[in-house]
């Protein structure tokens, strides 16, 4: 017999799984260009299911605030997405990171307030069992949400320009961490054992958000990509903590999902960066090198538009290097036109996409997939930077720190052992920036006073636009 009290919680469950299964294939639709746009589709009906099923459960009361707490997200969201620029999404990413985390710790402790009156009935062996477990998922989830919360905030704040974006050096800091984790673990323990202590948890609380602040406070800005990756992975855990205090399975499933294809992005990022991902996880990493300010790297090479047209039209090879001054400049479109221009000529035109070019990852290959240009002459570092010392010309437009050889030539660069797009190995490089200011990772780029390199000033998209004219 069907008892049909539970018929709904049945269909619930069913929905999630529909809801998990559809989360999934987003995540690999979203894997690669081609399929990316179903991906995205996948995701957005996933999470209306979700949404509907968790609306639609019994156990709801409350639907009437459900729906206000939804139309005032929506209403922001919707506002936020449309006035954000490309090269502002990552702040929008790390500011999203920073609500997971707060709901996370709001969560663990409705949680704990919601329980506290059982604690004085006279329990068996099991149900001390259960509380004791449940009394852990509290404190994990209110230990990873702070933490969530305030390294992002730092992250937002850092990518803003709200704050210096340098590491800070706290003397022994590696040693105030570890201590902070001993710290909490201990008050872990006290407080399972003593049921519930409050005190256990506003301490360790508090310990959780000056740790998250420093974490990623000891982090330099050049290592901000891996430490917004890092937070997303934070934002999962997060979530799926909070799916454990609620008993929601859906939940769990995505916040594992965000968690580890978080963490997975982190691991991918760190090798390309030839970082090592445990340092990244212990926060301040790679920044023991001192800036070297002081070199003289002598003069470099001017060269207008027409000038480079002219060299284009004798080129056979080129290979245009994007940046984020492209995407600063919106120079997509005109650099899709001059492509055009330059494949009719029967000259082989691609671009050279490093993993970390731009401000978040695949920054570069939606600014060009926006711009229609094919995906099949758009490569990843790996496949293109054997290709340079046969390439006649190299358009740098608006890439700085990623195609810096002192990363490959010199030590005690800060982005020492990062690896870049050998772009120098081609026969003549034209970098288009507006001045010779450094790239995001305030360090000098010696690819600037190379004899096969020469500079076009100006803003990148006006620079393109002249030599699509000119030729
Ligand atoms: P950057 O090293 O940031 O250099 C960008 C260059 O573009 C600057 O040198 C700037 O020079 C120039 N520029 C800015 N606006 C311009 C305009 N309107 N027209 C022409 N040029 C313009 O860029 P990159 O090579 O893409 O490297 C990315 C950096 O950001 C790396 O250090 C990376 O670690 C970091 N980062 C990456 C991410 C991700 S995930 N991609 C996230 C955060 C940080 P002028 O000012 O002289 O014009």
């Amino acid at each position: 017999m069907v008892n049909i009290a539970e018929i709904p919680h049945g269909l619930i469950s069913a929905a999630y799984l529909v809801a998990a299964l559809l989360f999934i294939f987003s995540l690999a639709g979203l894997s690669k260009q081609e399929t990316s746009e179903t991906g995205n589709l996948y995701g957005m009906i996933g999470m209306a299911i979700a949404l509907i099923a968790t609306i639609a459960d019994e156990r709801v009361s409350n639907v009437f605030v459900i729906f206000v707490a939804m139309a005032i997200g929506s209403f922001i969201g919707l506002r936020l997405a449309k006035k954000v620029e490309m090269t502002g999404m990552p702040e929008l990413v790390a500011i999203l990171h920073s609500f997971v985390g707060l709901a996370a710790v709001l969560v663990g402790f409705n949680s704990y307030f919601e329980m506290g009156h059982s604690f004085q009935l006279s329990i068996t062996d099991t149900q001390k069992m259960a509380i004791n477990i449940h009394l852990v998922e509290v404190f994990l989830g209110v230990f990873i949400g702070s933490v969530t919360f305030t390294g992002s905030i730092v992250a937002f704040a850092k990518l803003r320009g709200l704050i210096n974006s340098a590491a800070l050096m706290l003397p022994h800091r590696h040693k105030l961490n570890l201590a902070a984790g001993i710290v909490s673990f201990i008050l872990m323990i006290n407080f399972v054992q003593s049921g519930g202590s409050d005190t256990a948890l506003y301490l360790m609380t508090f310990i959780a958000f000056v740790f998250g602040w420093h974490l990623v406070a000891s982090i330099g800005g050049a290592d901000m990509p891996v430490v917004v990756s890092m937070l997303n992975s934070y934002s999962g855990w997060a979530a799926a903590a909070a799916g454990f205090m609620l008993n929601n399975d859906l939940l769990i499933i995505t916040g594992a999902l965000v968690g580890s294809s978080g963490a997975i992005l982190s691991y991918i990022m760190c090798k390309a960066m030839n970082r090592s991902f445990i340092s990244v996880i212990a926060g301040g990493f790679g920044t023991e090198v001192v800036i070297n300010d002081d070199t003289d790297y002598g003069d470099h090479l001017e060269i207008n538009a027409e000038s480079v047209a002219d060299l284009l039209r004798g080129a056979k090879s080129v290979i245009i290097t994007p940046g984020y001054g492209m995407a600063v400049a919106q120079a997509q479109y005109p650099v899709y036109e001059m492509t055009q221009a330059l494949k009719d000529k029967g000259i082989d035109v691609r671009f050279a996409i490093h993993p970390v070019a731009g401000r978040l990852p695949g920054h570069m290959n939606v600014l060009l997939a926006e711009a229609k240009v094919p995906y099949d002459i758009v490569l990843s570092m790996d496949e293109i930077n054997d290709d340079f010392p046969e390439t006649d010309v190299v358009l740098v437009i608006g890439a700085n720190d990623t195609v810096n050889p002192s990363a490959a030539e010199d030590p005690t660069s800060p982005i020492a052992g990062m690896p870049v797009l050998e772009v120098w190995n081609a026969r003549e490089v034209i970098v288009f920036k507006r001045s010779m200011n450094p790239g995001y990772a305030g360090v000098q780029n010696p690819l600037f006073f190379k004899d096969n390199t020469q500079m076009l000033f100006g803003d990148a998209k006006e620079s393109v636009e002249r030599i699509f004219k000119a030729l």
